[in-house]
């Protein structure tokens, strides 16, 4: 797939997002949540990192509250443009946040930095998903260069609603493969 093609399909899945009305997303999100916190690698975590939803992405909140609840250390990505890198930075509530790059919500707090190598499962976003762990994500290659820091076999977990998932992904040799898929009508785990 070339590189406007790839634009194309983007466009097309977030467009399809956003056609979702907010009650909508707010009984999706409640099904994916439920079918999250029943993921054996999500109640052992100790340490996670959380992706901070903008835009019509699926609501992190319920689980960045029920971690933090459970007395796990819930971080989530502060973006570093200029290195097209993320920083994982611990959050003390669901709304210990401020505004970051691309208006993306991140930790209030820089200074509470943690450790690639002490993440025990990431939960992030996308913008299209397939059934073997294939990622689209929004452009930037942000989470390509982030997930290989993170200890091996360290369990990366992505959210999304249905509708974003595709036959295939257009993948490239850089590109980060996940565990499992978790929308509303399913689990999606990499055999
Ligand atoms: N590990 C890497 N090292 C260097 N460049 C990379 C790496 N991963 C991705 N890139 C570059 O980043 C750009 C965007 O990559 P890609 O299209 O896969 O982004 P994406 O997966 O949609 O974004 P994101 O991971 O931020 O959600 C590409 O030009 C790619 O070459
Ligand atoms: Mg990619």
């Amino acid at each position: 797939m070339n590189p406007a093609e790839k634009k194309a399909l983007r466009r097309r899945l977030l467009d399809e997002r956003q056609t979702l009305s907010v009650e909508a997303r707010a009984a999706l999100d409640q099904k994916i949540l439920n079918r999250l916190l029943a993921l054996p690698e999500v109640q052992a975590a100790n340490t996670m990192l959380v992706y901070l939803d903008f835009r019509a992405e699926v609501s992190s909140r319920g689980l960045i509250e029920w971690g933090i609840a459970q007395g796990k250390t819930v971080c989530a990505p502060v973006t570093i443009v200029d290195e097209r890198r993320l920083i994982p930075v611990k959050l003390r509530c669901a709304d210990d946040v401020i505004l970051g790059a691309y208006d993306i919500r991140e930790p209030a707090n820089r200074s509470d930095t943690v450790d690639a190598e002490e993440i025990d499962l990431v939960v992030l976003p996308g913008v299209g998903f397939d059934r073997e762990g294939g990622r689209l994500g929004y452009g930037g290659g942000y989470y390509d260069r982030f997930l290989p820091k993170l200890k091996p076999g360290t369990p990366r977990i992505a959210v999304a609603y249905e509708l974003q998932m595709l036959d295939a992904v257009p993948l490239e040799p850089h590109d980060a493969r996940l565990d499992a898929v978790v929308t509303e009508a399913r689990v999606y785990r990499r055999m």
